[in-house]
C-alpha cells in the first residue's frame, strides 16, 4: 500500500526516518512530503535513501505540476500520516489552509488521515491547540497521542512524537482494517444488567448496549473473533462470533470469568449493577399501606476480579475497563484504573446529555499509566475505533514484554 508519510519542522523529524522504514518493513511503499521547516531538521536526501522516491519538498518544485502531483498522490495513496505535526501545520488542517504541498495534499485527499503531534507540552495544551485538535478529530483524523517525558527543549510533559513502533502499528490498524486483530480473541460486554426484584420489577439502568456494541463491531471488522456477552439491550446487536445473552449482575460474571480464559483483549462497556436484592421474590409483591424497604447486597466486581485473577496467574492481555462519573471524572478513572489493575480506563462523563447512557455520541478520556487522552464528542463508532488502537497497541507493547505473575496477589 502506498502512505504518504508527512514530515513537518518539529525536532522528532529524525524519528520520521524510523517511521518510513517501519512501513516499509511493513510491505508499505512510502513516498516522503516534507515542509520547508522539516528540511532544517533533516535533509530531504535521507528520505530519498531510505524510501527510494523523490522527495516532495516544494509545491513548486519542477515536475511536480506536470500532472498536477497533489491531486494525482491524493488519489493514489492509501494513507495519508503525517508525523511529526507541528502546532502550526495541525493549526492549518484544522482550518483548511492549503499553502504548501502538504497542507493541499490533506484538503484533497479522500485517504484516512493519521497524525502524530509533537510540540512543547504547554504548546499541546494550549486552547487553541486542543480546539484544532477537536476539530480534526470531528473531521475524522485519527490521532497517535504524543508521549511523556523529557522533551527536546528541556522541559518534562507530555509533547514528545510518539515512538515510530507505535506510529507504524497505528497506521497499519488504518491500512489494513480487517486484519489487524485477526487471529485475536476479543471479549466485549455491553448493556445493562437488570437485578430481579420479583417476577414484573427489577433493578436496572439507562445503557442501551450501543457503546459496547460498537466496540464489538469494529473488533469484528478488524478481523477478531468476537464474544459479545450483553445483558439485555434496547439496541439490536451486531454480528459477532459468539453472543451470550445474561440478565443479572451474577449471570454476566460467571459469562466473563469463564471466556475471558482465552480472550487476549477485553472491553468491560457494560453498565453492571452494583447491588442486587438480597431475596427475589417468587411471587409478584403486593402493595401494602406504607413504605417499602429493599436491601440489597454487593454484585461481584467483575472486572476487578479479572485484574485480580491476571496477575496471580496470568490472563487477558489487555484489560479495558469504562467508567460511568459524574463528578471528577478523571481522578475517579485513575483510581479504578489502580484499583482493578487494569491497562485502561474509559472514562465518561455520563453528566452530559450528548454522551454517555442511551444516545448515538460519546466524549471520553482514555485513562492509563501513560496519562490522560481527550476524546472529544463523536459518534461511539469512532470512539470504539479510537478504543481499540489504543488496544492493538497495548496488545503490541503486551506481546513484547508480558507481565510476570506475581505469585503473592490473588
Ligand atoms: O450502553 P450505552 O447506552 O451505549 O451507554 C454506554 C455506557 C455509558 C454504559 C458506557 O459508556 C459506560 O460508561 N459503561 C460503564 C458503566 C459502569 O458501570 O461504570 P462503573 O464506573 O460503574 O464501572 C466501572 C467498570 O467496572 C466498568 O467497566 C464496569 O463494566 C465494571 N463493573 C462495574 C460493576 C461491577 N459489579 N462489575 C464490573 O465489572
Amino acid at each position: 500500500m502506498l502512505v504518504a508519510l508527512g514530515v513537518t519542522g518539529g525536532i522528532g523529524a529524525y524519528k520520521a526516518v524510523e517511521v518510513a522504514r517501519g512501513l516499509q518493513k511493513r510491505g508499505h511503499e512510502v513516498v516522503a512530503v516534507m515542509t520547508h521547516a522539516a528540511t532544517k531538521f533533516v535533509g530531504a536526501v535521507t528520505f530519498e535513501a531510505i524510501t527510494r522516491r523523490p522527495v516532495i519538498t516544494d509545491q513548486w518544485d519542477p515536475g511536480a505540476n506536470a500532472d498536477i502531483e497533489h491531486i494525482s498522490l491524493a488519489s493514489s495513496i492509501d494513507l495519508l500520516l503525517i508525523a511529526p505535526a507541528t502546532a502550526n501545520v495541525i493549526g492549518k488542517l484544522a482550518n483548511g489552509i492549503a499553502d504548501d504541498f502538504l497542507t493541499t495534499l490533506y484538503t484533497a485527499t479522500r485517504a484516512p488521515v493519521l497524525v502524530a503531534p509533537a510540540m512543547n507540552s504547554q504548546m499541546f495544551s494550549h486552547e487553541a491547540v486542543r480546539r484544532n485538535l477537536d476539530r480534526l478529530a470531528a473531521d475524522g483524523v485519527r490521532f497517535v497521542e504524543p508521549g511523556e517525558g523529557y522533551l527536546a527543549c528541556g522541559w518534562v510533559g507530555k509533547g514528545r512524537l510518539a515512538e515510530p513502533d507505535e506510529i507504524c502499528a497505528a497506521a497499519e490498524a488504518l491500512l489494513r482494517p480487517g486484519t489487524t486483530l485477526a487471529g485475536i480473541r476479543v471479549l466485549v460486554t455491553a448493556g445493562p444488567t437488570l437485578e430481579d426484584l420479583d417476577p414484573v420489577r427489577f433493578i436496572g439502568n439507562r445503557s442501551s448496549g450501543r457503546m459496547g456494541f460498537a466496540v464489538a463491531d469494529e473488533a469484528t471488522r478488524r478481523g477478531a473473533l468476537v464474544t459479545l456477552v450483553a445483558g439485555p439491550t434496547s439496541a439490536p446487536a451486531p454480528a459477532v462470533h459468539e453472543l451470550v445473552r445474561v440478565r443479572g449482575a451474577e449471570a454476566m460474571h460467571a459469562a466473563v470469568m469463564q471466556h475471558a480464559a482465552t480472550a487476549d483483549i477485553v472491553v468491560m462497556a457494560a453498565a453492571v449493577a452494583d447491588y442486587t436484592p438480597t431475596v427475589v421474590a417468587g411471587q409478584k409483591v403486593a402493595k401494602a399501606d406504607g413504605d417499602l424497604t429493599l436491601v440489597l447486597k454487593r454484585t461481584p466486581d467483575i472486572l476487578k476480579a479479572l485484574g485480580q485473577r491476571r496477575a496471580a496467574s496470568g490472563g487477558p492481555a489487555v484489560l479495558v475497563g469504562f467508567a460511568a462519573e459524574t463528578e471528577d471524572v478523571v481522578a475517579s478513572a485513575r483510581r479504578k484504573l489502580e484499583r482493578k489493575q487494569v491497562d485502561l480506563i474509559v472514562a465518561n462523563d455520563v453528566s452530559r446529555a450528548d454522551a454517555g447512557f442511551d444516545v448515538d455520541t460519546n466524549a471520553v478520556t482514555l485513562v492509563s499509566q501513560g496519562g490522560a487522552e481527550d476524546v472529544p464528542l463523536q459518534s461511539k463508532a469512532r470512539i470504539a475505533a479510537v478504543i481499540l488502537d489504543r488496544a492493538e497497541q497495548l496488545l503490541l507493547v503486551r506481546r513484547a514484554a508480558p507481565p510476570t505473575p506475581d505469585p503473592l496477589k490473588v
